[in-house]
């Protein structure tokens, strides 16, 4: 399905349709097919809306930075567009800085919240360097680029380090230089987390080789109604390493809402 929101066309899909709303958003340069089969076998009682981010998936790239803002503000016109006026919203990494500035902008229409696999703070300088010249590594060779060097990080599955490269090469090259130049800007959100006062959950996979786990166990205990849980055998894609387990987790978040 499409939504004609904030300037863009913005692809989505909603699975299950009945019960408490719940936003599941993907990480930077992959789409919303992550959690299809999670949301089907895990989380289909309740409504699930998958949406693509800016300049993912079948949702239009724009050109320039794409801030956590701006993304924050393409979900609550989605909201406004299936008429919810509230949703628990869950973010994959990037989709999780979504998530937050989503939660600072928009305390009101959250009524749970899911960190998966992200953080809350700035990049320092060297990771910023590193995004700035991933944007023209982009920029001169495409997106096969970003997809060689990120896909190997997500995780240690064989498989799901395929399916990341086909999804990350496949990604418009306008849409991952604009997150990449929105990831840099985007400010600390560390002093936010005591102040979000719905259910919410921090996942943690033990063999992710991009989030530190005591960082997002710190998080959790920011959290006034955080809760956190560490799945095993998964890396920085739970969603498809360990479906379960997640969906288990998320199924806890929806009963606390
Ligand atoms: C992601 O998976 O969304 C990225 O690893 C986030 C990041 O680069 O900070």
């Amino acid at each position: 399905m499409k939504a004609e929101i904030n300037d863009i066309h913005m692809g989505f899909e909603i699975i299950g349709g009945t019960g408490l709303p719940i936003v599941l958003l993907h990480g930077f340069g992959l789409n919303r097919s992550i959690w299809k089969a999670l949301a089907e076998n895990y989380l289909s009682e309740h409504t699930v809306i998958l949406p693509d981010l800016r300049g993912h998936g079948e949702s239009q790239a724009t050109r320039g930075a794409y801030t956590m803002d701006v993304l924050a503000e393409d979900l609550s016109a989605l909201l406004d567009f299936l008429n919810y006026d509230k949703a628990v919203i869950c973010g994959h990494s990037m989709g999780g800085y979504v998530a937050l500035a989503f939660a600072e902008k928009f305390p009101n229409r959250l009524s749970g919240l899911g960190l998966i696999t992200t953080h809350a703070a700035a990049d320092t300088e060297a990771i910023q360097k590193d995004r700035y010249q991933m944007v023209e590594a982009v920029r001169e060779k495409g997106a096969v680029v970003l997809a060689e060097s990120l896909a190997p990080k997500l995780t240690k599955d064989e498989n799901v380090r395929c399916q990341s490269h086909r999804i990350l090469a496949g990604t418009d090259p306008d849409g991952i230089i604009g997150a990449l130049m929105g990831m840099a800007e985007r400010p600390t959100r560390m002093d936010l987390l005591p102040e979000i006062d719905v259910p919410a959950l921090v996942v943690a996979g033990k063999e992710d080789q991009i989030i530190d786990v005591e960082i997002a166990r710190q998080m959790a205990d920011s959290l006034p109604k955080g809760r956190f849980l560490l799945i095993d055998n998964a890396g920085h894609m739970p969603m498809i390493e360990a479906p379960k387990a997640l969906g288990e987790g998320l199924s806890w978040l929806l009963s606390k809402v």
